[in-house]
């Protein structure tokens, strides 16, 4: 009789023990699951653009897709300056213009390379090239880099949500 109370209260404090241990578990998977703390809710990413450095090409993330952000050097915005499909796809935030695209080529969706002697994208995969502002510089990509829709909020970007500079590109056929 004692040692099956014995036996008893083991096996509860085992059980005890092992949902604390489980629900631990759960805590960490949660933790991995949760988006970085640059993404909100419903799809939106907001980007800091006073961290990027100009010529410096960054990769960030939207919707799992890869958004390349290039704030332009003196240099890229004098070459856009010349080419008004170049300069109209460049977002102006705070005095500064940046190229911000979703990463994926226009032909058939590879990843292209930004090659940083020539201040270009070349998509290894065909052979397709875009200039510094996102702009289709050699087929085969049938256009330039399609552009997140965006909102200006301050200094930052936020990727996901339509503002007035967005929604002009796409009526002026810049971006799909
Ligand atoms: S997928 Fe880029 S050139 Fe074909």
């Amino acid at each position: 009789m004692k040692e099956n109370s014995r036996r008893g209260f083991m096996g509860k404090a085992f059980g005890a023990v092992a949902g604390v241990g489980a629900i631990g578990s759960l805590v960490a998977m949660k933790k991995t699951w949760d988006p970085l703390p640059s993404v909100k809710a419903a799809g939106f990413t907001t980007l800091d653009m006073s961290i990027y450095q100009e010529g410096v090409m960054v990769t960030e993330k939207w919707r799992g897709k890869p958004i390349f952000v290039l704030k332009q050097t003196a240099e890229m915005l004098a070459n856009a300056k010349k080419n008004p499909k170049d300069i109209e796809r460049l977002v102006e935030v705070d005095g500064s213009h940046y190229m911000v695209c979703i990463g994926l080529c226009t032909h058939l969706g590879c990843i292209p390379a930004f090659r940083e002697a020539k201040n270009d994208f070349k998509c290894a995969c065909h052979g397709g090239e875009f200039t510094a502002s996102g702009n289709v510089q050699k087929v085969p990509p049938p256009r330039g880099f399609d552009i997140p829709p965006f909102k200006i909020d301050g200094g930052k970007l936020v990727l996901g949500e339509v503002g007035p500079e967005w929604q002009s590109m796409k009526d002026n056929g810049v971006t799909l």
